[in-house]
């Protein structure tokens, strides 16, 4: 049967840009083999992609991969360059992974970064095909276009849920996360507009599970360090899936940050106390509520009062202060509802008008 991922891997045509012709015969030949239709490699020279494109009888590139010489700012000149005339997408390779490297192709406006010598020839493979991925989808979303970009939105959230759907216990917990981070955020006085981007950042806050192992993800008991140490790599793998696509710019922070700490013992950075993005603070500890008070494989709800106790434990510890304190509140109001409407022989303790 015809695969169509292979067709559309057979018309796609790459340029590798390196200065090292071992590393140029070791991109051409993993590409290659990963059925991609034209490779073609060059030392890193903006002028010979130029040519390339230009001057190569029908010949284009829907990807360039530039090896960057991190030490050398005659290197980092000429990805400049090519950022400047070349429109599609880049990725920036090394041989060794620097986060120094991975900032400052960023902030030339290449998002897309891997370290080949780390990654091996998968790896390789992988990026460029989300990179290719990434920019096809963005190409398709107009910033007026509401309707492309509902529908963008709405294929990441069955992503989602396919990766919840996995385990029957955290299925609703992403859209849980959200209403809780709305409740709390609504309360800490974010406007209309920040509430909804809140709630998507809550919605794709674990997303990055999509690259941790199912038997780690799926662990019915306690992680060993090992396994823990991978689980952590969570945030960081959804900031780099999702920092190609312009439209989870403004939630990368939150998505990123959701398991830092206050005291600023959390991952991946340690941030603490106000270096926290907000909306990060908020997600965490809207995940943290969720967690205690469902069921999962290995644990039965927390009863309500041990759930008070450790929201306190971690005020200013693992939390916000200030956002303990609102939900909280929020908390005590929802059961003063729920024993009003017990009063009144009526029992849906939500008030959805608070969402
Ligand atoms: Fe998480």
């Amino acid at each position: 049967m015809v695969n169509p991922e292979e067709i559309v891997r057979a018309e796609t045509e790459l340029v590798v840009l390196d200065d090292a012709p071992a590393w140029r015969e070791f991109h051409e030949r993993v590409l290659r083999r990963a059925g991609f239709g034209q490779v073609n490699s060059y030392p890193a020279q903006p002028s010979l992609l130029y040519d390339h494109i230009n001057h190569g009888r029908g010949r284009r590139a829907d990807l360039v991969v530039f090896a960057i010489q991190p030490q050398s700012e005659f290197s980092w000149e000429n990805l400049r360059l090519v950022r400047g005339f070349f429109q599609g997408p880049v990725l920036a390779t090394s041989e060794r992974f620097d986060p120094a490297i991975r900032e400052r192709a960023h902030g030339l406006g290449v998002p897309d970064y891997i370290s080949v010598g780390d990654c091996g020839e998968e790896g390789l493979e992988l990026k460029v095909e989300t990179a290719l991925t990434a920019f096809r989808i963005n190409s398709l979303i107009d910033d007026n276009d509401q309707r492309t970009q509902r529908i963008f939105l709405n294929i990441m959230t069955v992503m989602v849920k396919l990766l919840e759907n996995k385990d029957p216990y955290t299925r609703f917990h992403s859209h849980s996360v959200a209403i809780w981070s709305r409740m709390i955020g609504r309360r800490r006085g974010l406007s209309e507009e920040d509430l909804i981007r809140l709630g998507l950042a809550a919605v794709f806050h674990d997303f990055g599970k999509i690259g941790i192992p199912e038997e780690i993800l799926n662990k019915p008991a306690k992680l060993t360090d090992e396994e823990f140490t991978i689980m952590k790599q969570h945030p960081t793998i959804a900031r780099d899936l999702l920092s190609s696509l312009d439209l989870m710019h403004d939630l990368l922070p939150a998505i990123t940050h959701h398991h830092e700490r206050w005291d600023g013992r959390g991952y991946p950075a340690g941030l603490k106390t106000d270096q926290i993005p907000l909306w990060g603070r908020i997600i965490c500890i809207a995940d943290a509520y969720d967690t205690m008070a469902s069921r999962r494989t290995y644990k039965e709800p927390m009863p309500e009062e041990k759930v008070l106790a450790e929201l306190h434990r971690g005020r200013a510890t693992q939390f916000d202060p200030e956002l303990v304190d609102i939900l909280v509140q929020i908390l005590a109001e929802k059961a003063a509802e729920k024993a009003h409407e017990k009063g009144n022989g009526n029992g849906n303790g939500l008030n959805h008008t608070a969402l």
